[in-house]
């Protein structure tokens, strides 16, 4: 476990020193009111809700990964606008930021399986090398290049509290700049008391502090038993080895065989394009492992009630659908396939195979199901127990005892 109590601490402190001098003081004052000496999470947090970093001028890390909603999409997106002009529209929904501080970089394990990484295919190995990614992507904040990144840093009115509080050299370069940016994104990241607040009703139930109702109870139990939903083989739901609290992914990648997308442009544009993860297009090195072909990463499930759509691709709206398809894909492929003899249909045939065909799957068309109605219904109840209070201060990121 990387993380460090003492910093999440620190970073509580100092954040609420900074709310309390914007917002303290009576009305009267406010105008003279010297402004909070920045901190590095002060200055962090500025640079993630900074449109001006764009090429639009209109689009911020937090414009696709927003407070309300767990850090990842808006109320109402079905998939992220972005680029020059804000009219180009990108093909993966975006994740939650919320608890990866215990991701690693991507790598195959000692069984060759792949694990960790940052995006849906793993491509990055950290946050801050994530970070580069969207400044530069056409279709999201769309900067020509570094250069042209380092000019707006450079014309932020706080680019001084940015130059002393992440040490950037005099006459820095642009390279310099821009490496310092790609720190202070991951920097806010970590500091940020919101990125694991572990307060959920789950982990107020692991402390002893509150009961799950009857449905929530029952959600849990299909939620964790290998012959049922067997969802916590690969959104782990079990406490580590000290305690510390599960995150609802071990970081692991599988291929769901998801429904294609009708709503993406590129689908619409190219019938011939497939998103396939880890062995690309987005992602270069593995393409030649086309038994990768169609897998992307385990993402969390904590704050899942938040983060409408669901999946890379966004193909299911609601949490309910989302829990079904896991019930009802193979028992009736016709839910959610143009036909029966089309499934896996975001996929091309030669690839069909590597779809996962192990429980909650594998059933045959027309068996009777693995989870009932019902089961779909309890465990949305029980996922609905992973949403963090924001209101509240931090838990623990350790079970008490
Ligand atoms: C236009 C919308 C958009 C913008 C703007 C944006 N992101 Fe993202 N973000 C996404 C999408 C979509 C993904 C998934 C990308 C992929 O899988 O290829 C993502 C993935 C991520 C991830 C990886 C999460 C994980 O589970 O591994 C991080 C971290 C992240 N973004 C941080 C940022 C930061 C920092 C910025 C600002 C520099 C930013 N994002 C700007 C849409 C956006
Ligand atoms: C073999 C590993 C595995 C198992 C078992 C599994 N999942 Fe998943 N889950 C994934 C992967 C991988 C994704 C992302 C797939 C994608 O988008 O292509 C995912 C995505 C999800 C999502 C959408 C998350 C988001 O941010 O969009 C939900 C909800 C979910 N799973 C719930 C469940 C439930 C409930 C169960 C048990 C019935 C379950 N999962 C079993 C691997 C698994």
């Amino acid at each position: 476990m990387t993380f460090n109590v003492f910093s999440k601490f620190l970073a509580t402190f100092t954040l609420l020193g900074y709310l309390t001098a914007c917002g303290g003081g009576s009305g009267a004052t406010a105008n003279t009111q010297t402004p909070a000496a920045p901190t590095p999470l002060s200055v962090a947090s500025a640079l993630f809700a900074e449109k001006a970093l764009s090429a639009s001028g209109q689009l911020a890390c937090a414009s696709c990964h927003t407070d309300d909603n767990a850090h990842a999409d808006a109320t109402g997106t079905t998939l992220p606008i972005g680029g020059v002009n804000m009219d180009q529209q990108g093909f993966r929904s975006s994740p939650s930021l919320l608890y990866l501080a215990s991701n690693t970089a991507f790598r195959f394990d000692a069984n060759g399986l792949p694990f960790g990484g940052f995006t849906w295919d793993g491509r990055a190995n950290s946050r801050a090398e994530q970070a580069a990614g969207p400044l530069l992507d056409s279709t999201e904040m769309a900067n020509a290049d570094v250069a042209a990144v380092a000019r707006k840093v450079r014309g932020l009115s706080y680019f001084n509290d940015f130059v002393s509080q992440f040490n950037v050299p005099t006459a820095a370069t642009d390279a310099q700049i821009f490496e310092k940016l790609q720190t202070a994104l991951q920097t806010y990241q970590e500091l940020d008391p919101d990125y694991l607040l572990f307060n959920s009703k789950f982990d107020k139930v692991a402390d002893g502090t509150a009961t799950f109702t009857a449905a929530e109870q029952r959600g849990l139990a299909i939620f964790n038993s290998p012959n049922q939903g067997n969802c916590a083989s690969c959104h782990t739901s079990r406490n580590g080895p000290n305690g510390e609290r599960p995150v609802f992914t071990n970081f692991s990648y599988a291929a769901l065989g998801l429904p294609r997308n009708r709503q993406i442009q590129k689908n619409i544009e190219d019938p011939e394009f497939f998103d396939m993860g880890l062995c690309g297009p987005k992602r270069t090195d593995l393409s030649a492992r086309t038994d990768l072909c169609g897998q992307f990463k385990v993402p969390t499930l904590r704050n899942i009630a938040l983060t409408a759509p669901y999946f890379h691709n966004a193909s299911v709206s609601t949490l309910t659908e989302a829990v079904s398809f896991y019930a009802t894909r193979d028992i009736d492929p016709g839910r959610w396939y143009p036909s029966v003899n089309d499934k896996f249909n975001d996929l091309p045939v030669a690839y069909r195979g590597n779809v996962l065909r192990t429980v909650p799957f594998g059933q045959q068309r027309g068996d009777s199901p693995l989870l009932s109605l019902q089961d779909v219904d309890d465990l949305v109840s029980f996922l609905k127990t992973l949403t963090d209070d924001r209101t509240a201060a931090p838990g623990s990121p350790t079970v008490a005892r």
